[in-house]
């Protein structure tokens, strides 16, 4: 599989609400970043869709290294 693209070396900052469903975008075509907007089509990659458990403001990876399973930054921007 290709790598997916560095959409930026910085995580951005979102607030995710308790109970609402995202779409995080893995491919780092988005330009709705950090979230899908369908641009991974033709490419292999999916989002990441998950349910939020609690309201909380999250920094989201953008670089598209994290290895947080639902996106959330874990800095390994800091090496790419
Ligand atoms: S646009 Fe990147 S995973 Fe959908």
């Amino acid at each position: 599989m290709e790598l997916p693209k560095i959409a930026a070396k910085s995580p951005i900052r979102v607030e995710l609400e308790k109970g609402k469903k995202y779409a995080y975008c893995t491919c780092g075509l988005s330009e709705n970043q950090p979230f899908c907007n369908g641009s991974h089509k033709g490419t292999g990659f999916s989002p990441t869709v998950f349910t939020c458990d609690e309201t909380k403001t999250r920094g989201m990876c953008q670089c598209k290294q994290t290895k947080n399973e639902f996106g959330f930054c874990d800095g390994s921007h800091k090496s790419c």
